[in-house]
């Protein structure tokens, strides 16, 4: 069984597809920490983002793993590097759209991405998981929250991490990164027509997870 999780940042998709996947003891896939951990490889060997061949290149002799751990948190190894805590900076997501935006790069990423729906039930959470990877997808869902709140969800999530930035400067990079997610012409974020969208604005991690499980057991009773 697969199910997708789109979303623009900070309306709570990680959160909830984490704990969906492991209420239904599925398999969690974030492909947001594909794009981070390619796009730190592709930074720390100094590849130009114009030089396309050599960046599908990379991507090709490039292993991204993601490591669910006994705490149910999700390790991201790079070559077999723990780069879980790199690949969260604000530099490193200011710079993600970069290679985001490469056709020919979302297309190995998409590989990757298919590959784990072949023998796993899934819980799958990115931007084009229900329109491009996962078309026939069981069951897909939108998610989205007001830009404000978004913003401050992630404030608080940078600063637990420790990370301090300015707030107005963060929801104008957020605002930026919507944009940009929004109108790519390889992959955008976009809503698939038979997703179910969900306003997380004033909903709690709990309920959202409790509307999309029921979604659920009605398709399942179906
Ligand atoms: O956690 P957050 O929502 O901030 O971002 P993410 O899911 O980790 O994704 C980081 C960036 O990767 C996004 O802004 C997209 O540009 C890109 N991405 C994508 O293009 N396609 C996906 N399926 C997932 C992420």
């Amino acid at each position: 069984m697969i199910i997708t999780v789109d979303g623009p940042a900070g309306a709570g998709k990680s959160t909830i597809a984490k704990k969906l996947a492991q209420k239904l003891g599925f398999l969690y896939v974030d492909t947001g920490a594909m794009y981070r951990a390619f796009t730190l490889k592709a930074l720390n060997d100094k590849v130009n983002f114009a030089d396309i061949d050599r960046l599908v290149f990379l991507a090709r002799e490039t292993n991204i793993q993601l490591k669910q751990m006994e705490n149910n948190e999700i390790k991201v190894l790079l070559d077999g590097e723990d780069v879980s805590g790199l690949i969260r900076t604000p530099e490193l997501t200011n710079a993600v759209f970069k290679v985001a935006q490469i056709p020919q790069i979302r297309e190995v990423m998409v590989q990757w991405q298919r590959s784990y729906g072949e023998s796993n039930n899934i819980v799958m959470e990115g931007r084009d998981i229900g329109t491009v990877v996962f078309p026939q997808a069981d069951e897909k869902f939108y998610l989205d929250a007001d830009i404000n709140i978004r913003a401050e969800r992630r404030y608080n999530e940078l600063k637990e991490k420790g990370i301090d930035v300015d707030m107005h400067d963060l929801l104008e990079q957020m605002k930026a990164r919507d944009y940009k997610d929004k109108n790519r012409s390889s992959g955008p974020l976009k809503k698939a027509d038979d997703a179910i969208l969900i306003d997380s604005t004033g909903l709690s991690i709990e309920e959202v997870v409790d509307t999309i499980s029921s979604y659920i057991n009605d398709e399942k009773r179906k």
